[in-house]
């Protein structure tokens, strides 16, 4: 029969070394705290380290290696690096609780899940105590860990919280903790979508609510984070799409919002029209480092494009969209049909007037109302969020603005700075549409804005002069047929008379059929003189 010994006669190590010794394996006395362990590998098939995890690597690092010695450690997320020394190396980490090492002993034996990792000898442990091996790579063990904490400690802590709900109302925690182990026993049989029950399930936010009323206020943190996962699973099982939930109707985008936000979490909204490139994902992952849950919508909105114009070419790839809002951190695409945005007759458009009537409005009639109304539509859809858009449309930037204020629509509207690519170009969804003198082209638009900029930054302060050089500078391009390029107060891109606070430059031509837009700001310093240099409205940003 094998041997082993163990360092460290904590709960851990004694638990395992029982529960071998019940097996038939000869155990060897533990080395405790003090004692040498140079020579613990000596004279055994296995050695376990079950001291705390901080000290695993020095321990270890203390053994003289005995090449034929497994040794292990027992922790959950290290991984076999900290058992450098040891040619043969192995991580054992047992999924039961061990409260002490007689009570751990009959568990760790009677048919428990362990995490292995390493040497196979871990694998013949495990099936020495009849249990069941999970190999989980080294990289994978933080992950694993911090699901096994989920599912023991905090689930231990959950119910920590009934007792004290339970007692200030007088109710024993019997009672609760039967109804745990038949919902435990629901999960086993059915997985966690299907066994959720209760207000969060059936979208019963009055219910919610009172509940929040009643919990004394210490308690509300962990009852709104456990309902926002509650919230979480009641996402309809026929549109998942990895991880990130494809929704593709508004009383699904309800369903899944209205709990969130009745448990007192954010929403974030990242309204677009797909083909998500960088300038996109920018936007995604600053909503979802912001705001606790996170919506894309991918919908190619007919109505702000002109006769003409490029609806039916435009680049359209749902399953691309969906894994790459997934890889900046979205929870949920939201992707309608045209019938599901726009159902049959429709009556009613937003116009936001003055503001859109310039520059693109000019140039694309009845654009913005494309857009005001997709935009207002999408907002009574999504309810209270912080709904993100890109500078690099700054002219919509202001109209969404404009129509969040006048509607009163409960969204903070957040604006985000231009992502570029290396060549300074603004990304955009049409940019693959470009040849590549088309695309090497396009980069004036950037160094006209740049250099223009820098003519004020050198004192100019006459708009129509920096208006001329904007223009020449990309007129000057032979692929490039200019639309417009302007210098307007940044806040409603009226006309100036002299350039003073903050402005900006805004440019559109087309390179061969596709059409691009770029602009930056500049904060013009309110005294005269050319001594005192602009400075940059909003950095904008490279890749990474
Ligand atoms: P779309 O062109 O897909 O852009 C979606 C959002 O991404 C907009 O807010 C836009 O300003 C932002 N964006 C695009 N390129 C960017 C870049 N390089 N850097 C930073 N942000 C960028 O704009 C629309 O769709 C539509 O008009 C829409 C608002 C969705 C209404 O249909």
């Amino acid at each position: 029969m094998p041997a082993l010994r163990v360092i460290g006669p904590g709960r851990a190590g004694m638990s395992l070394a029982g529960a071998l010794e019940h097996v038939g394996w000869r155990v060897e006395p533990p080395r405790r705290r003090g004692d040498s362990v140079v020579d613990a590998a000596a004279g055994v098939d296995l050695l376990v380290i079950a001291t705390p995890d901080h000290t695993v690597a020095q321990v270890a690092a203390a053994v003289r290696p005995v090449p034929t010695t497994v040794v292990s450690h027992l922790a959950g997320s290290l991984g076999l690096g900290v058992l450098a020394p040891h040619a043969r190396r192995a991580a054992i980490h047992p999924l039961v609780p061990l409260r002490n090492p007689v009570a751990g002993a009959a568990r760790l034996a009677g048919g428990a899940w362990f995490a292995v990792t390493g040497d196979p000898f871990a694998g013949l442990v495990v099936g020495a105590l009849g249990g069941q091996a999970v190999a989980v790579d080294d990289a994978d063990r933080p992950g694993h860990h911090a699901a096994a904490t989920i599912a023991s400690n905090h689930l231990v802590a959950l119910l920590g919280q009934v007792e004290r709900v339970a007692r200030a109302v007088g109710t024993p925690l019997d009672a609760y903790v039967d109804l745990a182990r038949a919902a435990l026993d629901d999960v086993a049989n059915v997985g966690p979508a299907a066994a959720l029950t209760g207000p969060v399930a059936r979208g019963d936010l009055a219910t919610v609510q009172c509940h929040l009323a009643a919990l004394d206020p210490a308690e509300r943190v962990a009852y709104r984070a456990l309902a926002a996962a509650a919230a979480r699973l009641c996402r309809p099982p026929a549109a998942r799409g990895g991880d990130t939930l494809l929704l593709e109707t508004v009383a699904d985008l309800r369903a899944m919002l209205d709990p969130v936000r009745a448990a007192g979490l954010t929403v974030g909204l990242v309204p677009t029209m797909g083909a998500l490139h960088e300038g996109h994902l920018s936007l995604v992952r600053r909503s979802a480092a912001e705001c606790d849950l996170t919506v894309v919508t991918v919908f190619v909105n007919p109505l702000q494009f002109g006769p003409g114009e490029d609806l039916a070419t435009y680049p359209r790839d749902l399953p691309a969209d969906i894994e790459r809002a997934a890889d900046g951190g979205a929870d949920a695409v939201f992707a309608p049909a045209v019938g599901e945005m726009y159902p049959e007759p429709v009556a009613t458009a937003v116009d936001v007037g003055g503001l859109a009537d310039v520059l693109e409005g000019q140039s694309r009639p009845g654009h913005f109302a494309g857009v005001a109304t997709v935009v207002a539509k999408l907002f009574s859809m999504a309810g209270p969020c912080r709904a993100y858009f890109g500078e690099k449309d700054w002219q919509q930037l202001l109209v969404v603005r404009r129509l969040a204020h006048d509607l009163l629509f409960p969204v903070e509207v957040v604006a985000c700075p231009t992502v570029r690519d290396p060549s300074g170009l603004a990304c955009s969804s049409r940019n693959a549409r470009l040849s590549t003198d088309q695309r090497r082209a396009a980069t004036v638009l950037h160094q006209g804005l740049a250099a223009s900029s820098a003519l004020i930054g050198a004192g100019e302060r006459d708009p129509a002069v920096v208006r001329r050089h904007l223009f020449g500078f990309v007129a000057a391009a032979p692929e490039a047929v200019l639309d417009y390029a302007e210098v307007r107060r940044a806040s409603d891109l009226a006309s100036l008379e002299r350039l003073e606070g903050d402005v900006r430059l805004l440019v559109a031509a087309r390179f061969g059929d596709t059409r691009l837009l770029d602009n930056v700001g500049v904060a013009v310093p309110a005294t005269t003189g050319t001594g005192a240099a602009p400075r940059p409205l909003a950095a904008t940003r490279g890749l990474r």
